[in-house]
Parts: structure tokens; sequence; C-alpha cells
């Protein structure tokens, strides 16, 4: 289905329409190669994505409650992990300890977009022996919540995560030790739009930075339909220190991003079919990959950063695909080569 699975994408001006600021950066090239297409198993529809220690990269589907393993290669290898029986899809994936996973797991329906209220649970991946052996366990129920979203690390000592819920409009915190949970975040930049549909999503991806020991921590977000990133100071704790705050706005349905040390933002956008950079300083896009009108990136869904020296500048991203569309392409994962545009 995909004839270049490798291709040099010389991200250029925005002129999609998508977004009403122009793009402020000169011609950079980035490389973009194909690391797993599920074509043409077009059944498969990606959604969130891990990075091991060791370099594979663990996603999620969010219409079969499955996780698969990738080799960081072109054309790498899939093998399947896990299956999480008594679930219809799966989102987020954090690591908290070395090779100790977290997956958000519910009854949402791909189809309808409507959710089973009270039917997300959290569980524990333990990969330290696979492909030999595999150990997943429940960590907590989250009877209160609707759609568990997008996860990140706030305090690896103490085993403590973010959980966004994406229709709820409100970040969890969770103790993967206990099992404990509440909600820690409620901003109205977190929650659904004055009129929101009953099936909308707002806030989505996560992310925790603090670019100095002593300067200010924040969570940055990401909120479906608002269409803003924002971010909202925190305490050790994890508990707002403030109001939250649009740091990048009229964006369309914005997913799952990763920040660089210098706060330069790494976005998929889903409708759009894009993966963008937004620079931290001039607030410049830059379209790394993707567009509007080809298939060929449908609904991008997540990004996150290589873990071993080789690839550390690059983006591992997943693709949706575009399940049940008629242009579906099918779930895929993708290496985005940065170059000298991310600074990590
Ligand atoms: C597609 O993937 C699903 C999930 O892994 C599997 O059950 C199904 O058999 C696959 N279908 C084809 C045609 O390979
Ligand atoms: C990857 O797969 C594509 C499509 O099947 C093929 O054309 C290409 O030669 C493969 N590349 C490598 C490096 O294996
Ligand atoms: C979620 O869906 C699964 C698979 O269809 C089903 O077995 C389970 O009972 C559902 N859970 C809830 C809370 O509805
Ligand atoms: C993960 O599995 C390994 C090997 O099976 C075990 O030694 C370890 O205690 C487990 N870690 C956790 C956090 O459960
Ligand atoms: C979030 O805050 C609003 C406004 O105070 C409140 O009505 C709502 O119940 C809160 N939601 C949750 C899940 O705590
Ligand atoms: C979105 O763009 C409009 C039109 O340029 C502008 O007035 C508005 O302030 C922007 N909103 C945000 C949140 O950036």
């Amino acid at each position: 289905m995909r004839k270049d699975f490798l291709s040099v994408v010389f991200a250029s001006i925005v002129a999609s329409g998508f977004c009403y600021r122009a793009a402020s950066r000169e011609s950079q090239n980035v490389v973009v190669e194909t690391i797993h297409h599920f074509a043409p198993n077009l059944s498969i529809s990606l959604e969130n994505l891990a990075v091991r220690q060791t370099g594979e990269i663990i996603v999620t589907f969010d219409n079969h409650p499955t996780i698969y393993q990738i080799e960081p290669e072109v054309n790498g290898t899939g093998t399947y992990i896990h299956t999480f029986e008594g679930y219809t899809d799966l989102h987020g994936i954090v690591e908290v300890q070395p090779d100790q996973f977290y997956v958000a797991a519910g009854n949402l329906s791909l189809v309808t977009h409507i959710d089973v209220p009270g039917s997300c649970s959290v569980f524990h991946v333990n990969m330290t022996r696979f492909p030999e052996h595999i150990e997943v366990n429940k960590v907590a129920d989250f009877p209160d919540s609707r759609i568990l979203n997008g996860m990140t690390l706030l305090s690896k000592e103490e085993g403590l995560v973010y959980v966004a819920d994406s229709r709820v409009g409100v970040v969890n915190i969770l103790n993967v030790n206990t099992g404990k949970h509440f909600v820690a975040i409620n901003d109205t930049l977190t929650n659904q739009p004055p009129g929101a549909s009953e099936i909308s999503n707002c806030v989505h991806g996560v992310h925790v930075i603090q670019p100095t020991p002593y300067s200010q921590k924040y969570l940055y977000f990401s909120n479906f339909a608002q269409g803003i990133i924002g971010r909202v100071p925190i305490h050790n704790d994890g508990l707002a220190s403030g109001r939250a705050e649009v740091v990048v706005g009229n964006l369309t349905t914005p997913e799952d991003f990763r920040l660089d040390k210098k706060g330069n933002i790494f976005l998929a956008l889903f409708e759009p079919n894009e993966f963008i950079r937004i620079d931290a300083e001039t607030q410049g896009i830059t379209v790394l990959a993707g567009n509007p009108d080809s298939p060929e990136y449908k609904w991008a869904a997540a990004v996150e950063f290589g873990k071993k020296e080789s690839d550390k500048d690059s983006l591992y991203a997943t693709i949706n695909g575009g399940y049940l569309e008629a242009d579906n392409v099918g779930g895929a994962l993708f290496r985005i080569r940065l170059g000298d545009l991310a600074v990590v």
C-alpha cells in the first residue's frame, strides 16, 4: 500500500489553514521512516506508545485491548504482548520503574464513540522477563471516570502518574503502588468547551516539565475539543499551584505530544493527519510529517522520543490509520529523525 517506506520531508511553512499563525522557521531536513505498518490488516487502530530503555516500542490499540512490541528499525517486527480481556480499548501507557509499564483500559466504542462510564482500569505490565514471561495485574478501577487517555510520570520514587480523562475533563493522580487515585487537576482549560457534544474529547495528552531543578514545575496538556496546548503550575505533590493558561491556541484536534528540554512542543494533530513542532520561543509551526489532504499519516495519534543514544533525537509516532474510514491505511508506527529540531 505504501510505496515509499522512507521519505525525506522538507518541513515547510504551514499553509493548510488549520492555524492562523505563520510558521517562522526556514526549511530543514527531517527524515521519516516506517517502522511498522499494520496494513494490510486494516482492522488495527493504534493509539499510544511507550519506548523501552532497550529501545523497543510498545504500542496500544484503541479498537482492541491489545499491546504489541515493535523493534525500532525500518520494517521492524511486531511481537504480541498481551490482551486485556473484559475491555474494548486501550489508551495511555507510561513506564514508572524500568520495564514496569502501566496501561489504561476501558470500554469506549470506536464505532459510536460512546463510552461505558466507570468501565476504566489501569493495569501493571511487568516486561522484565518478556518475551519468556509476562506479568499483568490490575492496579485500580476508576468508577468515576469515563475515558482514561494520556498518561505521564509525575514521581518515579513515589510511583505517581497522571492519567487524563478526556471525557470528564480532569487529570487524575494514581499511585501505582497502592492503587489510590483522585482528581488532581480540574480547570476550565482541561474541561469540555461550552456546548460540547456527548461524545466530545477534551484534555487528552499530558506531560510534566521542569526545565531546571529549581524552576517552576508544570503539567502541560492538550485539549482536543478546545484546540489548545495548556499548562498548569504544579506543586511537588502534583496538585495545581495556580490556574491553567493557554500556551498555544487555534490548533485542530491536538492529540498526544512531548516537549524537549527547551520547551519545543512535538505534537500529533489528529484530523489534519500531521505531526508538527511548535517552537518554544516564536511559537512558529513546522510540519514534520503529514498533510490534511493525504491519508498517508491518517489520524496522527501520539509521539515519544527514543531512549537510546542513536535515537534520542528521534520521535516515534503512531497513526490510528483511519479505522472504518473509506481511506483507512491501517495503524502504523513511524520514526521521525529530527536532527537539530529537538533539544534532547
Ligand atoms: C489483524 O489483527 C488482529 C489483531 O491482532 C488479528 O486478530 C487478525 O487476525 C488480523 N487479521 C489479519 C487479516 O491479519
Ligand atoms: C520495508 O518494506 C517495504 C514494503 O514491503 C519494502 O519495499 C522495503 O524494501 C523494506 N525495507 C527494508 C529496509 O527492509
Ligand atoms: C466491557 O466490554 C467487555 C467486552 O465486550 C465486556 O465483557 C465487559 O462486560 C464490558 N464492561 C462493562 C463495565 O460494561
Ligand atoms: C517484575 O518481574 C520480575 C521478574 O519476574 C520480578 O522479579 C519483579 O519483582 C517484578 N517487578 C514488579 C514491580 O512487580
Ligand atoms: C470539576 O470542577 C467543576 C467546577 O467546580 C465541578 O462542577 C465538577 O464536579 C468537578 N469535576 C470533578 C470530576 O471533580
Ligand atoms: C486564535 O486566533 C484568533 C484569530 O487570529 C485570535 O483572535 C485568538 O486570540 C487566537 N486564540 C488563541 C487562544 O491563540
